[in-house]
């Protein structure tokens, strides 16, 4: 069990208790123990931080990305060794299953290394004038990558170690600095991670964690005429209010999806049928890459539900210190949400395969087949342990259904014949395709991003560096050479 303790904020390079003296007790999602209380950061404490970070930024610049990396190299360390009590807090704190909370550990500090070795190959490049017409060969132009100042790092509360470090390591390595805020539910683990990190010896102020409900300091934060670059992941509807908010900053979104599995008629339901059940239940859905449809050919539809049921049947339930893979949801809302989209469906003739039960905010593995384009479950992303199986005559139909979605996150196409499963996955909108396999981030060495309402710019290690630097143009006007005589 997870010691309920006080938590400072780490502003300007001190742990503090906030001047508001107002804290936010975070409540296990799955124990009825509070896991600890967190610092409602004020805005002067936001002001104090912001300059600081300006203040930090230049002389961290200056260092070598070798000095730079070696903070970082430090930090994975610290995380490595802390590995088991960070998994233990962030299953307590997120309900995520030990094992998967040890995964994400282990995924971060491999992140970290990672990201201080493809900033250290990575290079500017260098044109000459002469490309273009009537320009000239005595101009040398030379480009460099350089930091933005100050980026604003907003993580969501499903993945609050790795969605934090996949933002702070890049940052760091650019030369910038960081005001990180994590999710509310996903603070305390999100303090850890940063303890690992201020224990490096970190220059002061170069990092503060900001901790506070995101609908009171949210906007102040987007808003700070200190903050440079925002790198957020979350919902759409917080990631659309952020980018109608900042002003001419860059903007990474990582944003809600609602993924298709399209299986066509050759498909290796085996196969089909293990991606898709991982893919749509592991840590029950909480995942915006979990597959949140299925679009199945008519012909293969009752073959697919008939080995899907019993898949889902035989997915383990229940508390995340049991590693159980449907594990409570995140909050009771989250809970009465997904009930809603499941009571919508039935009501408007899905047939239930299995599920539809409950237990507080532990919602069963449900499956629905036969669900059609009124339904809710259809259109929304639930975050939930629920999988609507839709019907359909054709490739065609299954790209529509799949492009009227506004999401755009990942879609995977199972199909033994390549030619159609590579034409399916040009026709369809989203960021990524995955062949034969489930949606997912990972290997974060691979671009990940989404299209329309999924979100806005790139991650995966190499374009969160790029995100996070830009280029700077220094041109050298050489001696002509004079030509014959
Ligand atoms: P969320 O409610 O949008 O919260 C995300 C973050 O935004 C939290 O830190 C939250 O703080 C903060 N926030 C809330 N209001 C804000 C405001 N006005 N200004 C600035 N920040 C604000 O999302 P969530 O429930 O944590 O995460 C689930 C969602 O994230 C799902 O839709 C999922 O698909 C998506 N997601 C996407 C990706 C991806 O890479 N595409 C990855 C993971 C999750 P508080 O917690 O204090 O409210
Ligand atoms: O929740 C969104 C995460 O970015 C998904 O990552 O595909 O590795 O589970 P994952």
């Amino acid at each position: 069990m997870v010691e309920h303790a006080q938590y400072l904020a780490y502003l300007a390079g001190e742990w503090q208790a906030s001047q508001s003296q107002e804290t936010i007790t975070i409540q296990s999602p799955w124990q009825s123990e509070p896991v600890g209380d967190i610092q409602a950061v004020t805005q002067d404490e936001i002001d104090t931080s912001i300059a600081a970070a300006q203040d930090a930024q230049k002389p961290w610049a200056a260092l070598s990305l070798g000095e730079r990396g070696q903070y970082l190299n430090q930090w994975a360390d610290n995380l490595a060794a802390n590995k088991q009590a960070l998994a233990e807090i962030e299953m307590a704190e997120v309900g995520k299953n030990l094992k998967d909370a040890e995964k994400e550990v282990d995924r971060t500090v491999d992140l970290i290394r990672y990201t201080v070795q493809e900033a250290l190959h990575m290079h500017g490049e260098s044109v000459r004038g002469d490309g273009f017409p009537g320009g000239s060969k005595d101009k040398l132009g030379i480009i460099e990558r350089v930091p933005l100042g100050v980026v604003l790092a907003i993580s969501p509360f499903n993945y609050p170690v790795n969605l934090s470090a996949s933002k702070i390591a890049p940052a760091l390595m650019a030369g910038n600095a960081v005001i990180c805020k994590p999710a509310t539910q996903g603070a305390v683990s999100g303090i850890k991670l940063i303890e690992a990190l201020a224990d490096t010896g970190l220059p002061k102020g170069l990092l503060s964690l900001i901790t506070g409900h995101g609908s009171v300091i949210g906007d102040y934060l987007i808003e700070h005429p200190g903050i440079n670059m925002i790198s957020f992941t979350g919902s759409t509807q917080t990631g659309q209010r952020l980018s109608q908010k900042s002003i001419m900053i860059p903007l990474v979104l990582e944003l809600g999806g609602k993924d298709p599995a399209i299986v066509c008629a050759d498909a290796d339901l085996d196969t089909t049928v293990s991606n898709i059940v991982s893919g749509a239940f592991s840590y029950s859905g909480q995942r915006c890459t979990a597959v949140k449809r299925v679009l199945v050919d008519d012909k293969i539809a009752d073959e697919l539900v008939a080995k899907l049921k019993p898949a889902v049947n035989a997915l383990t339930v229940g508390s995340p210190d049991a590693n159980n893979t449907v594990v409570p949801l995140i909050s009771d809302k989250a809970a009465d949400f997904v009930q809603n989209l499941i009571d919508d469906a039935l009501a408007k003739g899905a047939t239930l395969v299995t599920g539809n039960k409950r237990q507080g905010n532990l919602l069963a593995p449900t499956l629905l087949d036969n669900v059609t384009e009124d339904m809710d479950v259809a259109w929304i992303e639930p975050f939930g342990p629920v999988l609507p199986i839709m019907r359909v005559p054709s490739t065609d139909e299954a790209i529509r259904i799949a492009n009227k979605s506004k999401f755009g996150l990942q879609a995977s196409v199972f199909a033994q014949e390549l030619d159609e499963a590579l034409k399916i996955a040009g026709g369809v909108e989203a960021g990524t395709v995955q062949v034969n396999g489930r949606p997912e981030r990972g290997p974060d060495n691979f671009p990940f991003l989404g299209v329309k309402a999924s979100g806005m710019g790139t991650q995966g290690v190499h374009n969160s560096i790029l995100s996070m630097s830009r280029e700077k143009l220094t041109v050298i006007n050489l001696k002509s050479v004079k030509q014959g005589g």
